[in-house]
């Protein structure tokens, strides 16, 4: 029985959309707005840096794309504003089912990995924060390999760090484009459907399974390494 599955850190752990209510501080109405664009812009800036080779730290990727996003829509990106929405984002809690899911996991002896774009320390600082640190046997960052989801290399270094082969460690995550990026590295993966009106990407390759709540994960873990060992 496998007994290890990582996990997504923003958006699929951690709410992105939480940054909403300081940002409607900051800004008023155009938060929605803004709030939405910033997290587009975000994921650009970094697979256009993995693409290009010009690896920066994922808070710099952010940063750059709260400051495009106030711009597109006709607010100044303040130096002082800036820094707030960035501690705000640094300052995200936890989705509310997160906690007791990672429990039931713990429960069973699952090895939790977190992975993500964001570097060790930030992640590290958010699940502490969050108060969810504890469940994690290692935190996983892209920075090691200097490079971003979805590239294949990231994916090969969480396969290292946690030191077992492709097959047997599921990925975790909301993001379909970090899917995607673990199915093609050979990984088994689920989706987390936390918005249900959100679409999978119609490419060739799927999720091995699509759950529709975090406290799915612990049921059904068994289900998709079942699938590895058939
Ligand atoms: C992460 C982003 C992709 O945590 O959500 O890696």
């Amino acid at each position: 029985m496998n007994n290890a599955v990582a996990f997504d850190i923003y958006g699929t752990l951690i709410d992105t959309q939480a940054v909403l209510a300081r940002l409607t501080d900051l800004v008023g109405d155009k938060a929605q707005a803004i709030s939405q664009s910033w997290r587009q812009k975000q994921l650009e800036y970094s697979f256009r840096r993995g693409l290009m080779r010009d690896y920066c730290d994922f808070s710099v990727c952010t940063r750059q794309a709260l400051i495009f996003a106030c711009r597109e829509h006709a607010v100044e990106a303040r130096e002082e504003m800036v820094e707030l929405a960035m501690q705000a984002y640094a300052e995200l809690d936890a989705f509310a089912d997160v906690p007791a899911g990672l429990e039931a996991l713990h429960k069973q002896g699952m090895h939790l990995y977190a992975f993500s774009n964001g570097s060790r320390t930030a992640v590290e600082r958010l699940l502490g924060r969050a108060g969810i640190g504890h469940y994690f046997t290692a935190v996983i960052s892209v920075e090691d390999v200097r490079s971003f989801k979805p590239n294949p290399d990231v994916y090969a270094h969480l396969l290292r760090s946690c030191g077992l082969p492709a097959a047997q460690l599921c990925l975790v995550s909301s993001n379909p484009f970090d899917v995607l990026g673990a199915a093609h590295a050979g990984l088994r993966s689920a989706w987390l459907r936390r918005d249900p009106a959100s679409q999978f990407d119609p490419w060739e390759t799927q999720p091995d399974i699509t759950l529709e709540r975090f406290s799915d994960v612990a049921s059904r873990l068994p289900e998709i390494y079942r699938q590895t060992m058939a």
